[in-house]
């Protein structure tokens, strides 16, 4: 079959959390997608609370991932053991709770895969290696389909993870930087690729936070605790068609909305 998943960016605080429960169901249903998988880690700002995981399920997530932010708020480490459908970096290096890998049920039967992992480039340089734990779990994983989403800072990290899982997993798609790129690709062993889906939140922010904090930041001012920007709210994400059959990706497509206000 021809399967469509859609890879939603980061969402950004309360804003970004709303704005998903007003648009993601009908989005889903435009773009007539199975599987949706959407990056949580910064739906507090920092880290993600457990009502903000349920409001995000509830929106129509299927699978929600996570990244560098997963202990900012600790309130969600029991969530994670209780709660198989929200996954953290699989590669960290200590015995932390959660799980950062799962199959989940699709369409006709067919068992999805889905990888959590985090970059060591300017983020962080304590993480098992990203792509020895990748092959060490598709070695373990029995799934039709797998898709990743790498939270990573850099490009470069990004783009080279996607060739190395090319012809063993079927998209990969970056997160973190909250900034949307144009090189969505499929790469010759059939892996759908795009290095940064951006992010869901408030449009006239950097990365979603307050404008003047991050000048301010900038200019060398007093650190202070980042709020949210203003501004309608923007959604950012990326449309995945895979041939199941050939477990080959077709095509990568942005999917990007910005609300009126
Ligand atoms: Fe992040």
């Amino acid at each position: 079959m021809e399967l469509h998943v859609l890879a939603v960016g980061d969402v950004v605080g309360d804003e970004g959390v709303e704005c998903l429960s007003r648009r993601l169901r009908a989005l889903k249903r435009e773009q007539d997608i199975h599987f949706t998988v959407v990056n949580g880690e910064n739906s507090s700002g920092v880290g993600i609370l457990p009502r903000q995981a349920d409001q995000i399920f509830d929106a129509g997530a299927d699978v929600i991932t996570l990244g560098n932010h997963t202990w900012n708020r600790l309130q969600i480490a029991r969530y994670l053991d209780d709660n198989s459908y929200i996954l953290r970096p699989a590669n960290y290096a200590s015995a932390v709770p959660g799980r950062g890998w799962g199959v989940f049920d699709g369409p006709r039967g067919l068992r999805i895969g889905v990888m959590n992992l985090i970059g060591r480039c300017e983020l962080d340089s304590n993480a098992d290696n990203p792509f020895t734990v990748a092959r060490r779990i598709l070695g373990e994983m029995e799934a039709d389909v797998v898709l990743v989403d790498f939270h990573a800072e850099a490009t470069s990290e990004k783009g080279a993870l996607a060739y190395h899982l090319d012809g063993k997993v079927q998209a990969l798609w970056g997160t973190h930087t909250h900034v949307p790129t144009a090189d969505g690709q499929v790469l010759p062993g059939g892996l759908g690729f795009i290095t940064d889906l951006g992010m869901v939140g408030p449009s006239r922010s950097i990365l979603g936070m307050r404008v003047d904090q991050a000048i301010n930041r900038f200019l060398g001012g007093l650190p202070s605790r980042f709020e949210t920007g203003e501004g309608p709210c923007k959604l950012n994400a990326v449309r995945f068609t895979i041939d199941t059959a050939k477990k080959r990706c077709t095509a990568v497509e942005r999917v990007d909305l910005l609300e009126e206000r």
